[in-house]
């Protein structure tokens, strides 16, 4: 028996032989079997045999090493939550064992490597470390799930599998957004069923301090809370609203034991010496300014940094000595991202030092503070890591480099020596929504597509080979600004964490994307098994529809994923596999109801969308089907009327809030109707600030404008009043001078309202 790579076994084999149902070596039978099929990651080799191995209750589970255990401990926590039963206690003990074993034996080098053999009687789980092992599980479990849920049996195979990357993180922000003790843990279990294996926890920041230091309680007595911006940040009583949070060092040991018991590591992050504010508001002798700061409740770039004293330094080595006491790992972030100079070069006492030492550049005084951090971790057996700035300095060779503003910082660091992770924002940032669906939360509508995230190649093609070993692995960063619950990180890392799972695990040559949402149901089948709630965007269908010149609706139907066999009905009914597959735009009565959903192999992946089409609706845009006049600095953001409660969500470009309706069937428009909301302009953007435009108002709380094109004439304006109404909208209706043909219909509102700002809600054509 050969070995293949997985591809080509599934080429290879002809179907008969994927036979499930009965442990009867070789029986052909009527059901396709698809579990081996469904692995997410893929593993490196996968052989299918004949036959398969009943699983039930009555299944003995063997683990006799202590080193063995834990593995098929969470093999059985994970049937538990997919079958309802524990393996082995089944009343009658069925024929066949599943066995988990370390064998030093086994060939190869990598740690996390595992083998599995199934045949008819017996699955036989093996590795050289208790790590492999609980791949090992994974995979296994896995096997014995698919998209129609539980499997009763496991299919005859041999897979033998290891990751092509030691670091497969996931990064969690901490400060923006507070998660409990609870909700970390969740995701430290999902990053175990996705074989990722490092959490890196991004603890402080300007609007929060999260970690308790027993020598500094004020870090987060003062630096762990904040007032919300805008109108959240005040009760009904007109109080004050606090938002509060962080972690004892007491649960932050708990999330340590938890996360290695999983063979986890965590990587904490203190970043320094800028996204300080909050480090500063509590202890104000350790800022660059004199002015006393709180930490911030708005978003984007702060200037405020670290002075460069001793003092400080000492200060924070005190603060990193609790923390590697805390961090059993091998890594500590220090951060170093997006450092404003300013405070340093206006003030004397920065640059006479400077001076002193001798060092031409504010980029010099970080190193300094780096290279230092760095020799007081290396004393502890630690290794720093830090974002890819530092690496404008003269940089330790043993700092390893997490490359975020794109790959570049990590060829550059890879081809300088050092170790690097690569976790570039174009491809990595899970802030970034998945689609453009009017559905997604807030967040930054520069898409991260499924697609887009799984096409990442983490090892750049220009870097030479004797360096490619530096590249440590891929991670992908959850910043939580507009991630107010957990819900919403849910919906950021999940299906994307799958993708994730097989850039940083599976060989370049086994991934396919067609492949992987091939696969993808079971997946999701486990998620629902898991209780984790991925995002639904990724698996809609949405509509484009617009009036034809025949009286009729032109309806286009797509899927954001790829996915491509979606089914749709218009009499109301949700569609099923016999309804009619979309095949191209659809000519519909302009008052119709479109079902629509994804099919694969015959089933819908989630509930059908519904769209209700009306003469008025096909006359109407939103924001998020509009374009962005310039799209310098596209957000999608929700109004703040209460704390924690629903809030409206709006796509702006915040540089230039301007919405266009490209080719708008004006001809028989009388008049435009506006729908607009308002948010708290909560941004700091530092050295862009200047670039935010405010248009002139001519009337004391500005004017919303309608032209013909972002740099038309003007075709109609109303002006605004002071505030929108109680339920947070205005409604206003201009009328419009008679007009021919389409044109390019573009909104916006003049004046500077901060610190609140007019968004577009919807907008809608009103014929003669
Ligand atoms: C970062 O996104 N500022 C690392």
């Amino acid at each position: 028996m050969a070995t293949s790579r997985v591809s080509a076994a599934l080429l290879l084999l002809p179907l008969s032989l994927f036979a499930c149902g009965t442990s009867t070596a070789g029986k052909p039978l009527a059901t396709p079997e698809s579990a081996s099929s469904t692995l997410i990651p893929i593993p490196t080799s996968l052989v299918r045999n004949r036959g398969s191995l009943r699983f039930d209750a009555g299944t003995a589970l063997h683990a006799s090493q202590a080193s063995s255990k834990p593995a098929a401990a969470l093999f059985a926590d994970l049937v538990k939550r997919s079958h309802g039963f524990a393996p082995g206690t089944g009343m009658k003990q069925s024929a066949s064992s599943i066995a988990f074993e370390i064998d030093p034996a086994l060939r190869g080098n990598n740690d996390e490597a595992y083998v599995i053999d199934i045949d008819a009687k017996r699955a036989l789980v093996r590795a050289r470390s208790a790590r492999g092992l609980q791949h090992g599980a994974v995979t296994l479990w896995q096997l014995a799930t698919d998209a129609n849920g539980p499997r009763s049996t496991l299919p005859a195979v041999r897979i033998e599998d290891a990751p092509r990357f030691a670091w497969r993180g996931a990064m969690l922000d901490s400060a923006r957004h507070f998660q409990s003790v609870d909700e970390v843990k969740r995701l430290i279990d999902a990053m175990v069923v996705h074989k990722l294996n490092v959490f890196h926890w991004h603890l402080t920041d300007d609007q929060g301090w999260r970690i308790e230091i027993k020598r500094y309680p004020k870090l987060t007595e003062v630096g762990g809370c904040r007032q919300p911006s805008g109108d959240a940040g005040t009760n009904a009583n007109g109080e004050p609203v606090r938002y509060c949070g962080w972690y004892t060092q007491a649960q932050i040991r708990d999330v340590v034991q938890y996360a290695a018991e999983r063979n986890i590591q965590i990587v904490p992050e203190i970043d320094i010496p800028g996204h300080a504010t909050a480090i500063i508001a509590a202890y104000p002798e350790l800022g660059t300014t004199t002015e006393p700061l709180k930490p911030v409740a708005e978003w984007g770039v702060f200037v405020n940094l670290l002075n460069t004293e001793d003092s400080t330094m000492v200060f924070m080595e005190q603060v990193f000595e609790e923390l590697v006491a805390l961090f059993p790992g091998r890594y500590v972030h220090i951060g170093g991202d997006e450092a404003v100079k300013d405070q340093w070069i206006a003030s004397p006492r920065v640059q006479a030092q400077m001076k002193a030492l001798g060092l031409k550049t504010e980029m010099q005084m970080q190193s300094r503070m780096v290279a230092r951090l760095e020799k007081f971790l290396a004393a502890r057996g630690k290794r720093l890591v830090g974002w890819d700035e530092i690496l404008e300095g003269e940089l330790p060779q043993s700092a390893t480099v997490m490359s975020w503003r794109g790959i570049e910082g990590g060829l550059q660091a890879a081809g300088k020596g050092h170790d690097v992770v690569m976790s570039p924002v174009s491809h990595l940032y899970l802030d970034y929504l998945q689609t453009e669906s009017p559905n997604e939360p807030p967040g930054r509508p520069t898409t991260v597509t499924l697609r887009k995230l799984y096409d990442f190649e983490p090892v750049p093609d220009d870097l030479a080979a004797d360096r490619r070993h530096h590249i440590l692995g891929v991670q992908a960063n959850a910043w939580t600004e507009h991630m107010r619950t957990y819900d919403r990180v849910q919906h950021a890392f999940f299906p994307r964490m799958a993708a994730l799972a097989e850039v940083g695990w599976s060989t370049s040559q086994t991934r396919s994307y067609d492949d992987f949402l091939a696969r993808l149901p079971a997946q999701l089948a486990r998620y629902r098994m898991l209780g984790i709630a991925p995002a639904r965007t990724p698996f809609e269908v949405s509509i484009d529809a617009s009036a034809a010149n025949d009286g009729l609706a032109s309806v286009s139907l797509s899927n954001a994923t790829g996915y491509r066999d979606i089914r749709y009905t218009t009499d109301g009914t949700e569609p099923t596999a016999t309804s009619p597959r979309y095949e191209a735009a659809l000519s519909l009565p302009q008052t119709a109801t479109v079902h629509a959903a994804v099919f694969v192999d015959g089933k819908p992946l989630q509930s059908a969308d519904r769209f209700a089409i009306t003469p008025a609706s096909l006359l109407e845009r939103t924001d998020e089907t509009m374009k962005m006049c310039t799209g310098a600095l596209k957000l999608r953001l929700e109004d703040d009327t209460t704390v924690d409660g629903e809030r409206a969500i709006f796509n702006v470009d915040i540089f230039n809030p301007c919405w266009e309706w490209v080719k708008a069937p004006l001809a028989s428009t009388r008049a435009v109707s506006l729908r607009v909301g308002r948010i708290p302009y909560y941004f700091q953007l530092a050295h862009d600030e200047s670039h935010r435009k405010f248009k002139p108002a001519s009337t004391p709380h500005g004017e919303a404008v309608l032209k013909a094109g972002c740099d038309g004439p003007t075709l109609a304006t109303a002006p605004l009043p002071a505030s929108p109404g109680a339920n947070g909208f205005l409604e206003l209706t201009l009328p419009l001078p008679a007009q021919t043909g389409s044109k390019d219909l573009c909104v916006y509102f003049t004046g500077d309202t901060r610190p609140a700002m007019w968004v577009l809600d919807r907008i809608r054509l009103l014929p003669h």
